[in-house]
This record gives C-alpha cells, sequence and structure tokens, in this order.
C-alpha cells in the first residue's frame, strides 16, 4: 500500500492516469462489498445522514443527476424518500455493474444507472439536480476538479441546483485541531483522494453562472464524537477503535454544530439565464 500511496502522489499532477489508479480501487471495492450499503463508507451513521440530507435537497418529479453512484445503494435509498427521474452514473465499470444488480423495489420514481466518467460528461440543461456523493474528491488534480464542476454546470437547467457532498481542507482542519488537544495524530485524505478548498471551488463555480446558495455541516457533531471524542476515550482506555460504537450513536442524533468535519454539503443555484 505504501507503494501504491507514493505512486498515487507522483500521478496527481499527472492528469488522467491516476484515473487508472482510481479505477482498480474502485473495482476491488465493488469486489468485496458486494450491493451493501457500506461499500466506500463503513461508518453507517455518516451513510445515513448523507442520504437524508441529499434526499432533503431534491425536489419531487424533478430530472436528476448523480455523479459517481458507486454501487448504487445511496441512489436507491434516496429514490425511495422522494420520486424523482434519477440517471446515476460512475466511471467504473465494475461499481455499474453492481449498480444494475441492485434491486429497485420501493423506488418512488425512475432510476437508470449508466457508466459516465464525469470529465465527459456532455449533457446540456438537462437536469433540474446534480449531485455527487465523495466523487470529485477522487480527481487527484485541481484541474480535473475544476474539469468536473464546469461539465456539471453546463449539464445543469436554468434555476437547477449542484449539491455536492465533497470533503473539504477546513473542516479537516478543525478536527485536526481537536485531536492534536487530545493527543491523537491528524487524519488526512486517503491516497486516492484530493481534498477540494471551499473558495476556489465557489469562485469556480460563480465563473460558470453558479451562485453560492448553502453550506451545510450535517456531519460536524457526529465528527466531532466520532472522529476526536471517542478515538481519546478510547486510548485514554486502551480500548480498540471501531466503527459503529453505541457510544458514537449519540453524537449522530444530536443536532450539527461548527465545522469539524472534512465532509461537508455545498450547494449552488444556476442564474435564470
Ligand atoms: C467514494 S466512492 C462513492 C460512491 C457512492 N457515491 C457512494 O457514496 O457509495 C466514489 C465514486 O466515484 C467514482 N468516480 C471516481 N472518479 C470518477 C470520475 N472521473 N467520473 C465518474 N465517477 C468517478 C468511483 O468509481 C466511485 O464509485
Amino acid at each position: 500500500m505504501a507503494r501504491v500511496a507514493s505512486t498515487m502522489i507522483l500521478l496527481k499532477k499527472n492528469n488522467m492516469e491516476y484515473q487508472k489508479l482510481v479505477k482498480q480501487h474502485y473495482k476491488e471495492e465493488a469486489e468485496k462489498n458486494t450491493i451493501s450499503l457500506t461499500s466506500t463508507m463503513a461508518d453507517v451513521n455518516t451513510r445515513r445522514l448523507e442520504i437524508e440530507h441529499l434526499a432533503s435537497y431534491l425536489k419531487s418529479g424533478k430530472k436528476c443527476l448523480e455523479i459517481g453512484c458507486g454501487n448504487g445503494a445511496s441512489s436507491i435509498e434516496i429514490s425511495k424518500k422522494i420520486k424523482v427521474d434519477l440517471l446515476a452514473t460512475d466511471f467504473s465499470t465494475d461499481m455499474i455493474a453492481m449498480a444494475k444488480k441492485q434491486s429497485i423495489k420501493g423506488i418512488k420514481g425512475k432510476i437508470k444507472f449508466q457508466e459516465q466518467d464525469v470529465l465527459t460528461l456532455n449533457h446540456k440543461k438537462e437536469f433540474d439536480f446534480i449531485f455527487t456523493e465523495r466523487c470529485i474528491i477522487n480527481l487527484l488534480n485541481w484541474n480535473d476538479q475544476k474539469k468536473a464542476l464546469e461539465n456539471m454546470a453546463l449539464a445543469l437547467k436554468a434555476n437547477g441546483k449542484l449539491i455536492i457532498l465533497e470533503a473539504f481542507n477546513d473542516g479537516l482542519e478543525e478536527l485536526n485541531k481537536c485531536r492534536e488537544e487530545l493527543g491523537l495524530d491528524a487524519v488526512g485524505p486517503a491516497y486516492h483522494n484530493f481534498y477540494l478548498d471551499k473558495e476556489p471551488v465557489i469562485n469556480h463555480l460563480k465563473d460558470q453562472g453558479l451562485k453560492f446558495v448553502e453550506e451545510n455541516n450535517f456531519l460536524s457533531s457526529y465528527f466531532f464524537g466520532s472522529r476526536a471524542l471517542y478515538p481519546a476515550i478510547a486510548k485514554a482506555n486502551k480500548k480498540e477503535i471501531k466503527y459503529n460504537s453505541a457510544f458514537v450513536n449519540f453524537f449522530a442524533m444530536i443536532p450539527s454544530m461548527g465545522n469539524y468535519s472534512q465532509l461537508k454539503i455545498l450547494v449552488f443555484k444556476k442564474s435564470a439565464k
């Protein structure tokens, strides 16, 4: 893994080459996780809160596009909550193959899974809502991330909304400050991720005609509890740190405060023209 990590760092600036390694990573994820909701997210509270918050932005009867849907588990859960016409896309052949095997029983509207690289997305003014769930961070340089944002902006209809659930450096820094005070090492992006900076994203989308509407730090309290407090208490008591502990469940039930999670939602609205 160390060798792969250093190779990834070398490739981060090297345009499309890194995509082969990212695809390989998600091929292995697809093989491991079959059709479960824990594919690419072992933390069930995070997954549940992601689904609830993403669904809350969508409107019934609207045409939606999902970028980087993985095995489609979230796409289906969202479609059970709200009646939308959803095109769910991912660049991984293996993830899309998994998605197509999922049962869509109980969905309220329509769903179609399609293999599609966001960097070659070519829809023009077609969708009322476009959303991501931890996808753009897999593009390992800012140029590719900018291109992805541009392609999504083009695919939105006038007045359409872009909802990006991604990892941002500002939340990570706040979380790491808490961890440091509690005697824990800093955490950082996985080798196949490149976190976003908020201001450049907001400015770049403004250049594409999208106005910044809202920042939703829905995971802040939960990450404060599960990624700082819990590991510190577990470490002090020489206990193993595990996902989905009874202790962390409490923090998934309380209102979210502060900016202690790298994962957050930013919402943008396309201008009327
Ligand atoms: C962290 S996973 C999240 C998957 C899904 N949204 C979920 O929450 O389970 C990131 C996904 O982004 C996809 N991805 C990475 N780069 C992509 C690209 N250039 N175009 C489209 N999808 C991409 C990966 O194949 C992977 O399925």
